[in-house]
């Protein structure tokens, strides 16, 4: 990545809430970097910084030592220990560093165009996409710098959402023009599914066959490059203070556990940027909301929000009741104000009435929830109309289902997904 102009180094001493700051100070059109207080001088000077910001962590002895650390330093330095000082550094950066506030995600753009560029040179870039916002926008990106040179590959594995396939075709292919190769492998995934109940054990195998069905895919493209859709915090939340393992968050899930032996030189556009910067890029490239504004979707998809073992005529239930449970909320204006609002699928039947008749059906779970990092959950209330609504026409709808429930359960002690 190129250097950006006037970037302010952002020193980590173990705090919990740097990327706040971070992404505060970027608001302003500084650009900011977060370096873990335990890397090397060296490694700061590096990145030609204006200025530096010491932001104290709640462990005092590791502030003492940063400060030690970059008492030599001939940089304009301030120090900061809280989200509140945003704008001291906003200040600091523009009285101090003589930063001008010039930073722009339209600049971003044509840098990384041109950095892609530079990279990839005349040869060709494979990706996966998933649908998602990440990967969707790294491809929009990659397909503005090399065009014809980046092969999409989308796997269908069988858990989508209703008409998910047809969305990300058309948008891609369609509307992009963009080579996309589409693996339908539901049928692959649904039979290795078969009569597997165990949550741990679905999910193991979903990922196996989605590395699989992937890596053949792009060993036939012949790319050398590797596009993804990393962004800032996964990179952050994968380094900890002085390279001691204990202190990852989570490891960076590079390629989703792509085997080594694939070799491929990575493109990774997005690593400096944080998720709603993401979606502002994507915006700027002409991808729609649609799939811009989408709630998280997991990586096993609806495989963990399926109870048990999966076939495909309990997976339509449970599709058709994700549909109808989505499109309420959009319609009743609720879908922008909840995190992740979904339908589960409960493996347990029940006796009820329709038209006059005894019924013995399945029962559909409907979960709403906010969070800020998916750490913790609060259940979201959504008002009785709507789940009374969503009750009605999933039970009117939706063939096997006689019963509707409402999950009220925080995370913790529940997780978000059920499985
Ligand atoms: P849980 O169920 O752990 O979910 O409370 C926390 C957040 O993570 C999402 N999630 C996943 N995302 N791959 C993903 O990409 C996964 O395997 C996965 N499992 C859960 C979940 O949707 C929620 O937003």
């Amino acid at each position: 990545m190129r250097q950006t102009p006037e970037t302010v180094v952002l020193v980590d001493c173990g705090c919990s809430f740097v990327q706040k700051i971070a992404r505060a100070v970027r608001d302003k059109n500084i650009y900011t970097m977060v370096i873990p207080g335990g890397a090397p001088v060296d490694r700061v000077l590096a990145e030609n910084p204006a200025g530096l910001v010491l932001v104290a962590g709640e462990d005092a002895a590791k502030n003492d030592a940063v400060q030690a650390k970059f008492a030599g330093v001939k940089l304009p330095q301030m120090q900061a220990a809280s989200v509140e000082d945003a704008d001291k550094i906003v200040k600091f950066c523009m009285d101090s560093c003589g930063c001008k506030g010039s930073w722009k995600l339209e600049n971003f753009i044509d840098e990384a165009v041109a950095d892609i560029r530079a990279q990839v040179g005349d040869q060709t870039v494979v990706l996966g996409l998933s649908g998602g916002v990440d990967s969707s926008v790294a491809a929009a990106l990659i397909h503005k710098a090399i065009g014809d040179r980046l092969t999409c590959v989308f796997v269908n594995h069988g858990l989508l959402r209703k008409n998910e396939p047809e969305l990300v075709q058309e948008v891609f292919a369609r509307n992009f023009n963009m080579k996309l190769v589409y693996v339908d492998a539901s049928d692959r995934f649904l039979d290795k599914l078969a009569g597997v109940n165990d949550p741990e054990q679905k999910r193991k195998i979903i990922g196996k066959e989605f590395i699989d069905v992937f890596a053949e895919a792009a060993a036939k493209t012949n790319a050398p490059f590797l596009g993804q859709g990393t962004i800032y915090p996964d990179i952050l939340e994968s380094i900890s203070f002085d390279g001691d393992p204990k202190g990852v968050i989570k490891s960076h899930h590079n390629v989703g556990g792509l085997p080594k032996d694939l070799k491929f030189k990575l493109v990774e556009p997005l690593e400096r940027l944080f998720k709603d910067e993401v979606r502002q890029v994507g915006k700027l490239l002409g991808l729609p909301s649609e799939l811009l504004d989408r709630h998280p979707f997991p990586g096993p998809s609806l495989g963990v929000r399926h109870v048990g073992a999966i076939d495909r005529k309990t997976l339509h239930i449970l599709r058709e009741a994700d549909a109808i449970v989505t499109e309420e909320l959009f319609k009743s204006g609720w879908y922008h104000k909840t995190w992740q609002t979904f339908a589960v699928f409960i493996p347990v039947r029940s006796v009820g009435m329709k038209n006059h008749q005894r019924t013995y059906d399945y029962v559909i779970a409907i979960r709403s929830i906010n969070t800020v990092d998916a750490v913790t959950a609060e259940v979201v209330q959504l008002p009785w109309d709507l789940l009374f609504t969503m009750s009605q026409r999933i039970i009117n709808e939706v063939e096997g289902v006689n019963r509707v429930v409402y999950d009220i359960t925080q995370k913790p002690p529940g997780t978000i997904e059920w499985e």
